[in-house]
């Protein structure tokens, strides 16, 4: 037989078919683009921000063209806006953001100018720089600090992850030449974990026995009293005035509960109560034993 022949042969009965089958195809062309739209909308939403994660963290299956910028300090010195280059960088926690934008902060001259081009994180919650002593270069040693102070401190990260770009990391302290987190991040992280959970259990303290209203006159005394929102806590229940005993600052502080409570030993009862009110009075001649 002709090739030729039979290849027209062919090719017309495929025309029929495909004629025949028309119908199917352009619903199967349909579901493409279907597909293909309900993808790109995923895309956006969720895909896009796992890879974003992903260039950030600097996480497993990093490809070059998502690799973080490393600086060193000498670099990130360039960007403290005292030179040529008109750029602000400012360092934080190891991780370096481009303020230019708010140079009416950070710009030379103005208040916040001793932060950029450096990382100074310690800075954010002391407020000091340290240059007199010469180690200017301490500044992002923040081991010291206290776990409330750093969670502080990662709230100032956060602040300026959502307001400013972020720009790439700083070799050192926080990370490796490659990007990869220090020993020195992970303890950091580990006390900042540590500071959060001792805030959220302070928190549910407070919702348990929420603070008093106090009023302090100079030649009375000090009037104590609980409502249903005393100490910014909303609640059914208002409680009653009772003294809590804080072991570490060895002081009373006021805080409401109910009667049921008040034998608790960590609890001292006040003497000058009016229960329908549900308030006590410390006249000025009991304040000096009051703290006892
Ligand atoms: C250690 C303490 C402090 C630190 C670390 C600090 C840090 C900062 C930073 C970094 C900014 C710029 C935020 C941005 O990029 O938008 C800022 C803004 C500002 N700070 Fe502070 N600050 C401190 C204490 C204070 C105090 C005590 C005051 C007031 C007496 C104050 C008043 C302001 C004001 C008014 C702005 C906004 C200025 C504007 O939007 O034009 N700061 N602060």
């Amino acid at each position: 037989m002709d090739p030729k022949e039979s290849n027209h042969n062919k090719h017309s009965s495929d025309e029929k078919h495909k004629s025949k089958r028309s119908p199917p195809y352009a619903l199967f062309n349909l579901l493409v683009i279907i597909v293909a739209i309900i993808y790109a909308v995923y895309y956006q939403l969720y895909l896009k921000d796992v890879e974003n994660v992903e260039e950030v963290a600097g996480g497993e299956g990093e490809s070059d063209q998502f690799k973080i910028p490393m600086f060193t300090s000498e670099q990130l010195k360039e960007y403290n806006g005292e030179g040529d280059n008109k750029k602000l960088y400012l360092g934080i926690m190891g991780e370096i953001f481009d303020v230019t934008r708010g140079e009416k902060h950070y710009g030379l001259g103005q208040p916040y100018h001793n932060y950029v081009g450096k990382d100074a994180s310690k800075a954010f919650i002391t407020g000091e720089f340290d240059a007199k002593n010469g180690k200017s270069n301490a500044l992002d040693h923040v081991l010291s600090l206290s776990p409330s102070e750093l969670v502080s401190l990662k709230k100032w990260r956060d602040f300026y992850i959502e307001n400013y770009d972020f720009v790439g990391r700083l070799i050192g302290r926080f990370y490796e030449p490659d990007g990869t987190p220090t020993e020195y991040f992970w303890a950091i992280d580990r006390k900042i974990q540590f500071g959060l959970k001792q805030q959220e259990e302070e928190a549910n303290f407070q919702r348990e026995f929420p603070p008093c209203n106090m009023e302090y006159k100079r030649e009375k005394g000090t009037r104590f009293w609980c409502t249903t929102q005393s100490g910014g806590v909303e609640r059914e229940l208002a409680g009653y005035p009772i003294q809590l005993f804080n072991q570490d600052a060895k002081t009373f502080s006021c805080i409401c509960t109910e009667k049921e409570n008040f034998e608790l030993p960590q609890f001292r009862k006040y003497e000058n109560c009016d229960d329908k009110i549900r308030s006590c009075f410390v006249p000025v001649d009991d304040q000096s034993n009051e703290d006892d």
